[in-house]
């Protein structure tokens, strides 16, 4: 049998993440020699607990927070043009000992929009947030052909200089619901609304009817945002779709396999979702 191909996601903390669940299960159906864990890493150690990853003979990763950025500069086998133009780095092959950068999410996001089902024309996107998940989706939204982009942040400033890499629109926050008015697709790429932080507080009433209302955040899986619009009719595409697909196309370039999102995958994650929500309610009231 072939030796076993090592890979990983990275972060601190990734303890939560649902990554191992995915590409495992993805693994396991397609019979191939590979395993996938979750490791740690302190952030001052970056550098050098990837020699020792490569030196026990890992052959990719997926990094998440808060290595997306400094993963960059270790990437000396290039970076590709879909990360640069990103600025963030999710995806790392090794070949020759060398890492390879490469950035899936913006793949993951269109993909999970258009498999979703929903109806849209791609006359007007908003985007709401300018953070490093925004630029994955301004970048996938633009691949898709969107005429119009437009992103509404807090700070309008960030939102500015994003809006001039990618050539799209940025506007203050008190004109979130006149840009609204025309939006064909919303995605909400901020934090907010995520167990444990605030709530976004954005009125669905003030998108056209037709507007599909798309949120990246994932537990839980119907935020407040994504259950107003589908309690008033709206089409809806959950976060866990852009998390399965950008997986997708990392598994791809480590096994040469495209996976396929299924109702068995999505059972197992739902699953994971449910015990992690448990253990940690388990521990707030323990405390
Ligand atoms: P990521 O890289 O995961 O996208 P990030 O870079 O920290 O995360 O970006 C978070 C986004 O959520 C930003 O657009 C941030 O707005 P600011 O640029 O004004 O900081 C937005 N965000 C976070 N908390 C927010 C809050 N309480 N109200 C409004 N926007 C918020």
């Amino acid at each position: 049998m072939d030796e076993a191909i090592k890979l990983a996601v990275i972060g601190y903390p990734v303890g939560q993440s649902l990554s191992p669940v995915i590409h495992s299960h993805w693994i396991e159906q397609h019979d191939l020699a590979g395993e996938y864990k979750a490791i740690e890493i302190t952030p001052s150690n970056l550098k050098s607990s990837i020699a020792k990853l490569l030196d026990k003979g890992y052959r990719g990763f997926n990094v998440t927070i808060p290595f997306k950025q400094d993963i960059m500069d270790l990437c000396d086998g290039g970076i590709d043009d879909t990360a640069r133009m990103i600025g963030a780095v999710n995806t790392i092959i090794v070949k020759d000992g060398r890492l390879h950068g490469t950035n899936t999410d913006a793949f993951g996001f269109s993909e999970s929009l258009k498999l979703s089902g929903a109806s849209f024309a791609k006359t007007h996107a908003l985007v709401l947030g300018a953070g490093g998940a925004a630029r994955a989706i301004v970048y996938g939204l633009k691949q898709m052909g969107f005429k119009k982009i437009t992103i509404v942040n807090r700070t309008l400033t960030t939102a500015q200089e994003m809006a001039e890499d990618f050539a799209v629109e940025a506007l203050p926050i008190e004109e979130l619901y006149a840009a609204a008015k025309t939006a064909d697709v919303l995605v909400n790429t901020t934090s907010l609304g995520m167990e444990g932080q605030p709530e976004l507080n954005f009125d669905v009433q003030q998108l056209p009817q037709h507007c599909v209302v798309c949120d990246i955040v994932y537990k839980p899986l119907y935020t407040q945002l994504l259950t107003d619009a589908r309690a008033s009719g709206r089409q809806t595409v959950t976060g866990l779709g852009m998390l399965v697909h950008q997986a997708r196309l990392s598994f791809l370039k480590w096994f040469d396999v495209m996976p396929d999102d299924s109702t068995e995958l999505q059972h197992k994650l739902q699953q994971k979702m449910h015990e992690q929500k448990e253990q940690a309610e388990q521990k707030e009231s323990a405390a």
